[in-house]
């Protein structure tokens, strides 16, 4: 009895935890996880090597009064170290460090070529590594990227003078995605202190209202999933958006299992579902791999029109019998951003980093895109100040972020030992340097899909990249 009331008890929390808000959530963590780990043939053992451990940060790094500290995750495998080997870190971002960074891959294979020790850092906040007891926003204050390049920078000086053998060991830095961008700006803050950085997927300018990113998005669909897909989402859009505004909202409510508080003459539940349709293809497109953006259109075109087309393809992501209607009002996105109770969906924490630091706000305000009009910054703007705080207006929002790029360079790092590669497909690239000489584009990849290691079944364009970075790695650690 007492035990059926204990299961009971858990599987009503699982349900209350995951209601409304969990549209959202699932569609931010397709966006936000992290980067795919290569693949490792099974059976080889090499989890058993990996140890967690964990280091003590400061928690302002900015503020020499103040003396409180927090425990920092990270991961190790010495598996391939040799006493006076290079240190190889793989830098985590918004998301939970896992094994699989330091089991293979393309990183592991150098790290095995030159007796390298390998770690794998947890960024401040995600995780298990919280500085705080919870995530109110006056906790959320010590979380921004340059605490975070600080806590990278003492982890380095740490190990270093902690593990025999590491003293003199060069440092090279590996990151996909937001850690890329890190590990890019750690030459900058720290110029000297890693010899080297392999940046995948960086977006380094920052911007409020990044456009580009939808932009990508159509590109990338029209190109592997055709132009009548492309079309067919376009128009579907623009015929919903018609209805929406021209009485039909009704329809459009039963077409997607809206729930009943969806309120169409609520701008920010018509943007919140908007965006919220355009953020689905994101997630396909993103993480592409095989066939994903051609499947989904193969999907999108079964309708007998546009609209049932569309509304089929993504009832399949959003609809759950067991809440019997989808949520996507806009008082469910920032209540899945509100909990600042639970650190695990990661969503408050990255939300908040982009109305402190960076934008992109993934927006339809470009026209050379199919996803409609109405998904503008003021969502997002709004869900700044809504999620955390009066304090976050237009004006502020924009400021923070002009100084995040001045304090970084955008475009212009100023770092030489850093190489860039980015995948044609990734909608994150817009942001990022692209120069040829200066970065690498591969064709056909989405967004950090070049970790693995080499193999016969890359591209041509992916294996020489890997050779190239390969290179790179020889000639810093020379
Ligand atoms: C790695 O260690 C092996 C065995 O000690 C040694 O023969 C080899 O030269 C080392 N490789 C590098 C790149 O230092
Ligand atoms: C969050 O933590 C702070 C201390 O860091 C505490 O004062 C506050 O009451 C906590 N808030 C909640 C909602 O638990």
């Amino acid at each position: 009895m007492m035990k059926a009331v204990v299961v009971f008890a858990v599987l009503l929390a699982v349900v209350l935890a995951d209601g409304s808000s969990s549209h959202f959530r699932k569609t931010f963590n397709r966006l936000h996880q992290e980067p795919p780990p290569p693949p490792v043939s099974p059976g080889l053992g090499r989890a058993a090597k990996v140890e967690t451990k964990w280091i003590t940060q400061k928690l302002d790094h900015y503020d020499k009064n103040n003396d409180k500290t927090w425990q920092m995750r990270y991961l190790s495998n010495e598996e391939h170290f040799k006493a006076g080997g290079p240190i190889f870190i793989f830098v985590g971002g918004e998301w939970e460090v896992s094994n699989g960074y330091l089991i293979g891959g393309h990183m592991y294979d150098m790290a095995k070529e030159h007796n390298g020790s390998m770690f794998y850092t947890e960024h401040r906040y995600y995780g298990k590594s919280q500085p705080t007891e919870n995530l109110s926003t006056e906790n959320l204050k010590y979380l921004d990227v340059k605490q975070a390049l600080y806590d990278l920078s003492h982890f380095i000086s740490t190990v270093k003078k902690e593990i025999s053998g590491l003293t003199n060991s060069k440092v090279i830095l590996v990151g996909g995605s937001y850690s890329a961008t890190m590990v890019t700006w750690f030459q900058r803050m720290f110029p000297g202190e890693a010899v080297g950085s392999w940046a995948s997927s960086a977006p380094l300018l920052a911007k409020v209202n990044f456009v580009e990113y939808k932009e990508v998005t159509g590109q990338s669909i029209r190109q592997m999933g055709g132009e009548a897909c492309y079309n067919r989402i376009e128009n579907a859009v623009a015929e919903l958006e018609s209805m929406m505004f021209n009485n039909r909202a009704a329809e459009v409510k039963a077409l997607f299992k809206l729930c009943n508080n969806f309120n169409p003459s609520n701008d920010l539940d018509v943007y919140s579902f908007f965006g919220e349709i355009s953020d689905i293809f994101a997630g396909i497109v993103q993480t592409h791999r095989g066939n994903s953006i051609q499947k989904a259109c193969a999907d999108v075109m079964k309708g007998d029109n546009d609209v049932e087309g569309l509304a089929t393809f993504v009832l399949k992501q959003t609809y759950n019998p067991k809440y019997g209607c989808v949520d996507v009002t806009y008082q469910a996105l920032v209540e899945a951003m509100g909990d600042t109770s639970d650190s695990s969906y990661m969503m408050r924490q990255w939300f908040y980093q982009t109305c402190n630091e960076y934008g992109w706000y993934q927006t339809s305000g470009s026209k050379l895109q199919p996803f409609g009009t109405k998904f503008p910054e003021d969502l997002y703007i709004n869900a700044c100040k809504d999620a955390y705080s009066e304090y976050f207006t237009k004006n502020t929002i924009y400021e923070n972020i002009a100084a995040t790029n001045e304090f970084f360079g955008a475009l212009n790092p100023g770092t030489d030992n850093v190489y860039f590669t980015h995948g044609q497909l990734d909608p994150w690239r817009a942001m990022g340097l692209q120069e040829e000489g200066k970065a690498t584009v591969i064709p056909e990849h989405a967004h950090c899909m070049d970790f693995g290691s080499i193999s016969d079944s890359d591209t041509a364009e992916m294996k020489a990249s890997k050779v190239k970075v390969a290179e790179l790695v020889r000639t810093w650690l020379k």
